[in-house]
């Protein structure tokens, strides 16, 4: 079975056909990268256009590339929540169009889960993964999201924990801009945090309370604009900093997420045990998975870990293609009533 799925969330227009809920036969993102650079951030109305020009061109190439017409697809899914009001219309709009021009069910999948998904995705070329062992801790840690889920099954998902302010992306992308590094930062910090040492500055590690599995950002985010910028925040700026220094600079501010995130998730994996219900593995997902020093780190909690392949840890369309397989096959309706949300639906 073949699904169209299609994704404009945020500031990146995709689509993808996989087969049978994991095998990507395209997957196709048009980035608006470029159009935010200068803000240093996604600005809304900027997105809302750029997805109006770029989505038929992109579902095209996902049907070309896939070397697949539209008959010979048997569903379309759609992320339709969370994100950008204007940037999910968009996508929400090509998808039901199409779903009903076409008569093919239309399958609402939600972003964040759909990231928690993307681990499942692999290509012809590809080992596939194994399977993962459920229940599992899942975490989704991107620019827009970190938080933690129970997964008991794709379509059984509970959010445990989440941001009180900053997702963690977010972090590197205002620490990448304290720097002048450019935007988004996940990618370059990632680079030059390799060529620095992680235990330089001793940068806050907000743990909150003894048992809480939420996260807090913000503070090492000012952290670390204060070390760079001086007491006031006026001093001096980055360009004050030798390499070595910056470099150490963003090893000890990776180090301080990478720690941080490990306290939640054993937290969380203690708090499953002492529950009676132990997780069997762990399930990551979200552009900052991504990370090379986070994936380094993550086997150390012991557990079977499943990370998606590269192409699927930032936003694309083959997790809702993937995801929205899954929904129909465990009995999810389709409905062309389907409305976009800025929330997610993950209770
Ligand atoms: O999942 P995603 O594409 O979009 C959201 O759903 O938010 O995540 C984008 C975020 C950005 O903040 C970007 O800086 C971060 O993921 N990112 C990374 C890396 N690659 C992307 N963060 C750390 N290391 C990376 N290698
Ligand atoms: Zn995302």
């Amino acid at each position: 079975m073949r699904i169209l799925g299609i994704e404009s969330t945020c500031d990146e227009t995709a689509a993808s056909v996989v087969e049978d809920g994991v095998i990507v036969r395209s997957n196709v993102v048009a980035s608006q990268v470029d159009l935010h650079a200068v803000y240093a951030g996604v600005v809304p109305e900027i997105a809302s256009r750029a997805h109006v020009q770029a989505i038929m061109p992109v579902i095209k190439q996902a049907l070309d590339e896939a070397d697949a017409s539209f008959q010979q697809i048997h569903a379309i899914a759609v992320a339709h929540r969370p994100g950008l009001i204007g940037s999910l219309l968009v996508g929400l709009s090509a998808a039901k169009t199409l779903a009903w021009s076409l008569g093919l069910p239309l399958i609402g999948v939600d972003h964040v889960a759909a990231h928690l998904y993307a681990s499942r995705l692999h290509t012809t070329d590809t080992h596939p993964p194994s399977e993962p062992k459920l229940p599992a801790i899942g975490l989704v840690c991107s620019g827009g999201h970190t938080a933690l889920y129970l997964v008991r099954s794709f379509s059984d998902i509970h959010c445990i924990g989440r941001t009180i302010d900053d997702a963690v992306g977010e972090a590197y992308d205002k620490v990448s801009a304290i720097l002048g590094l450019g935007y988004p930062g996940g990618p370059v910090l990632d680079r030059l945090a390799s060529l620095g040492d992680p235990n330089a500055i001793h940068f806050p590690r907000s743990l909150l309370a003894r048992d809480s599995l939420n996260f807090s950002f913000s503070g090492l985010k000012t952290s670390v604009l204060y070390h760079v910028r001086g007491p006031t925040g006026r001093e001096r700026d980055a360009s004050s900093l030798s390499q070595t220094d910056r470099n150490n600079v963003i090893a000890s501010f990776q180090q301080s997420c990478i720690d941080t995130i490990l306290t939640k998730l054993r937290r969380a994996v203690d708090q499953a045990n002492a529950q009676g219900n132990p997780a069997q593995s762990l399930i990551v997902g979200g552009g900052v998975s991504a990370n090379r020093g986070l994936r380094a780190a993550l086997p150390s909690l012991g557990l079977p870990v499943h990370l998606p392949a590269m192409p699927y840890c930032t936003d694309n369309a083959a997790m809702i293609a993937g995801l929205g397989h899954h929904l129909l096959s465990t009995g999810h309706q389709g409905s062309l009533n389907l409305d976009a949300s800025p929330m997610s639906a993950i209770p």
